[in-house]
């Protein structure tokens, strides 16, 4: 009898291979990734599919770019229902697909693939697991705000920048490293705010300089700030922004959880300002990803519960 492992390979999904034979209940849903045995995807799916007592199994699997094809193609084979992908297969998903419902599409990302009678069908569930995690935690809807997104032009803030420019926010400031991408990034979603009668496109959504002065010169028309950089994952990462510029009126939400509580998170706090970090969106995505392959509720507080075991929360509520 073969030991359930952490994380497969693709050579445990071929044709030969017994690695999945003795899971039980049997494999029918994966996070792909590279890597990928960081993902706390399984530790999110598995209570969930067995609190309403589905017979499958959720699994990490270590899938390279190239042979993302390839994988996609066994996991059909052993009658998967779908697949999580992460990093960095969300742009390879969006053109593995036979369809790409309409969000996916706009958000130019696929995270979740879901596969029936043979085909391929590609959806997004990070950009409205966002919206829902910003709901969650400040009571408020992105249409309602004035919001600065820093890192939008990664994958993961492009997907939240275009998801809230379908909010149609009073505001929205695009800031990122290599201003070339958040450029594009803007002359990209102008057109979904131009419908509104009120502002002109041009001045709901602009590019601001990624240092201390253009920061400044928004932050006093902010209230909602998310970081979608990989900044903060390091104990070394430098400030995103100058503390004094944080303010107790904003709200901030950093998409990075772990650690859980960032540089960027530890200054808003200091300066009263409201915060919360990307365990939410982890939890929202995944249960919409959920609702997705089994068409009903996902069970949110077994997936929160569940996640909150997983990082060992001895000390209180972390999402
Ligand atoms: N909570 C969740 O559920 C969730 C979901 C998805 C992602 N995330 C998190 O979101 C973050 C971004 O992920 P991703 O997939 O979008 O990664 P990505 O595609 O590699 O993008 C990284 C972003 O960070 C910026 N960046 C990297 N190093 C920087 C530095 N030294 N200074 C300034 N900017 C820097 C990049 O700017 P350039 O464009 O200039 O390179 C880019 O905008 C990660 O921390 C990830 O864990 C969280």
């Amino acid at each position: 009898m073969n030991e359930e492992k952490d994380t497969y390979t693709l050579e445990d999904l071929a044709p030969g291979s017994t690695a999945l034979a003795d899971i039980s209940p049997p494999a029918r849903l994966s996070v792909f990734g590279d890597p990928v045995a960081h993902s706390l995807s399984p530790q999110l799916h598995n209570p969930a599919l067995k609190a309403l007592s589905i017979d499958s199994r959720y699994i990490r699997v270590q899938v390279a770019e190239r042979d993302f094809p390839k994988a996609l193609a066994l996991i059909q084979e052993k009658g998967f229902l779908g697949t999580n992908c992460t990093i960095p297969l969300k742009f390879a998903a969006l053109g593995a697909c036979d369809h790409v419902d309409d969000l996916a599409l706009k958000l130019g990302v696929v995270n979740t693939i879901s596969l029936e009678d043979g085909k391929i069908f590609g959806s997004n569930s990070d950009g409205p697991g966002f919206l829902r995690a910003v709901r969650e935690a400040f009571a408020i809807d992105a249409h309602d705000l004035r919001i600065m997104i820093l890192g939008a032009g990664g994958g993961a803030g492009r997907a939240v920048t275009v998801q809230c420019a379908l909010e149609a926010p009073e505001r929205l400031v695009l800031v990122n490293r290599t201003r070339e991408k958040a450029e594009s990034l803007r002359a990209e979603i102008a057109p979904m705010l131009e419908d509104e009668a009120i502002h002109s496109a041009s001045s709901r959504v602009k590019v601001a300089e990624w240092s201390d002065a253009g920061l400044e010169a928004e932050l006093g028309n902010i209230d909602l700030i998310v970081n979608a950089t990989s900044l903060g994952m390091k104990r070394s990462d430098p400030a995103l922004i100058q503390p004094h510029l944080l303010q107790p009126h904003h709200l901030v939400y950093d998409m990075v959880y772990s650690p859980q509580r960032t540089k960027l998170i530890a200054d808003a706090q200091n300066n009263g300002a409201r915060t919360a970090n990307g365990l939410s969106m982890l939890l929202h995505q995944g249960a919409i990803s959920f609702e997705t392959w089994f068409n009903r509720e996902a069970p949110l507080e077994t997936m929160r519960n569940a996640l909150q075991a997983a990082l060992g929360a001895g000390d209180g509520p972390l999402i």
